[in-house]
């Protein structure tokens, strides 16, 4: 237990992160103070731990940078270096992601690289000499980045929009989104799809006064298509068209023949059907109502028909390397386009959470992650977007692989962060991008959908203002 505190109260929470990552794999007694003192383009950061007859250290570091947003970026980064070599002597322990905490590795990896008059030296530097990113992660950050480039946004009026659709079949133990089991909230369905449907004709005006082109629309949720075809059909049919156009069904237990034909009529191109985990006894385990087979017939119903996206979940409870494995084995063998490799996180709202289920250690999140990376490339897909969530088994990473020219252009932008996302929906962020100063801005819905329902006029006013204030 690493008891941690912070003289400044300023970047407390962040540098807390970086702290649990380390408890999660130390097993001593610990405490550790940290105070920072600014001096002259300059950063001063004192430790302080009870180990090895009273630990003391200070780090001087510069500080470059023009805007006090980059300085205080800067600033929080040095602290996290200074504390990560801190942990590193007393503890022994290197993460696999070094002093990095943030869920964008692939982004920063890009924003150093572009500012070497801030670094002084490449990004792959930066991230092996002052990070301490391991080799393998800089490797895979460098592939993404590699993938992506061809592929990032150049025009600010080119832009995506989200559609959210708040409802599931049932509620999965490991999930913390905001989603409700459909059997209990029926009688919802209805006035949620009127609001999406005036939220959606609004940012269609938007869209047309301002002459914005989609690169891409994305439905997701939750489950869209347990809405059923013809809510579903209801909503698909006030969208703008895009030349990618993704529903997220991932449940397979969604998806039938109507469902697809009526997703095809609207020009559908992408569907995720989402296993997670080929494992029967797992799928019972975590609550999904579905089992191997229905995957099987759902993606017998998509393939060939429009492109096809695959999550899987590492060190799902009870699950061995082998079962892992084994779910890998199985969707290259079915070989869609896509294939998303997620590392359990355990967030507050899950069933998973609550339970007693601590989660895979390091050694084991790892030697899955590392199998699929391997098996994947072997198979002729790339990985073309990652992220990073806190309280994640093994402090790993999610992975989106793609075969070549199947990407998703959505799950870039939302994670690059260089294009505006139109949201709709409960729980939808918008972000407005502005290239020029490279920042987004971002406007929230109500969470809860109920709370949506019920605020409609105001989210409707306050969407409208927030797009305005840039047009
Ligand atoms: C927003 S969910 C929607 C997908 C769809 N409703 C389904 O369940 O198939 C997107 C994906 O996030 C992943 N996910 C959700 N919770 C997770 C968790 N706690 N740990 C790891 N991955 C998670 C799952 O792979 C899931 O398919
Ligand atoms: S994983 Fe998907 S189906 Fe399960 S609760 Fe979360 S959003 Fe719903």
């Amino acid at each position: 237990m690493i008891n941690f505190t912070c003289s400044n109260e300023e970047y407390a929470g962040d540098l807390a992160e970086l702290i649990r990552l380390f408890d999660s794999r130390f097993d001593g007694e610990l405490s550790l103070d940290v105070s920072y003192t600014r001096m002259a383009g300059a950063l001063k950061v004192s430790i302080k731990a009870d180990a090895f007859e009273n630990f003391e250290k200070n780090f001087i570091y510069p500080i470059k940078g023009d805007s006090p947003l980059v300085v205080k970026r800067e600033e929080k980064r040095c602290l996290k270096m200074a504390i990560y070599s801190a942990l590193v002597f007393i503890t022994g322990i290197r993460l696999p992601y070094g002093c990095l905490t943030g869920i964008r590795p692939t982004k920063l990896y890009v924003e150093v690289d572009s500012s070497p008059e801030i670094y002084g030296k490449s990004a792959r530097r930066v991230f092996k000499e002052d990070y301490d990113v391991s080799e393998g992660k800089v490797q895979l950050i460098e592939r993404i980045v590699d993938v992506q480039k061809p592929l990032r946004n150049k025009d600010e009026k080119d832009m995506d929009m989200f559609i959210f659709i708040p409802f599931c079949p049932s509620r999965c133990a490991y999930c913390s989104f905001v989603s409700l089991a459909i059997d209990k909230q029926r009688k919802l369905v209805r006035p949620y799809i009127d609001c999406l449907i005036r939220e959606i004709e609004q940012t269609k005006e938007f869209i047309a006064q301002n002459d914005i082109k989609l690169r891409a629309v994305y439905v997701g949720g939750g489950t869209p298509t347990s809405i059923g075809v013809d809510g579903l059909d209801e909503v698909l049919s006030h969208l703008p068209a895009a030349p990618e156009f993704t529903v997220e069904a991932g449940r397979p237990d969604t998806i039938d023949k109507d469902m697809v034909d009526m997703l095809l009529r609207h020009g559908v191109t992408r569907i995720s059907v989402n296993p997670q985990t080929f494992n029967d006894a797992t799928l019972e385990l975590i609550g999904r109502k579905h089992r191997a087979r229905d995957i099987y017939n759902a993606y017998a119903l998509v393939k060939g028909k429009m492109d096809v996206n695959m999550d899987l979940i590492a060190t799902l409870p009870g699950e061995s390397f082998e079962d892992f494995k084994n779910s890998v084995d199985i969707c290259r063998a079915l070989s869609p386009e896509n294939i998303t490799v997620h590392t359990l996180y355990m967030k507050k709202g899950s069933e998973l959470k609550n339970s007693k289920y601590v989660g895979a250690n390091f050694q084991e999140a790892s030697k899955m992650v590392d199998y699929a990376y391997s098996k994947l490339l072997e198979a002729g897909y790339a990985p073309y977007y990652m992220y990073r969530q806190k309280y994640t088994s093994g402090n790993l990473e999610n992975v989106g692989y793609a075969k070549p020219g199947k990407e998703c252009v959505y799950n870039i932008d939302i994670m690059e962060e260089d294009t505006s996302i139109l949201a709709c929906g409960a729980n939808a962020i918008s972000k407005k991008w502005e290239k020029d100063k490279n920042l987004i801005t971002r406007c929230a819905n109500y969470k809860e959908p109920l709370e949506y329902v019920k605020n409609i006029y105001m989210m409707l006013k306050r969407q409208r203002e927030f797009w305005k204030e840039s047009n």
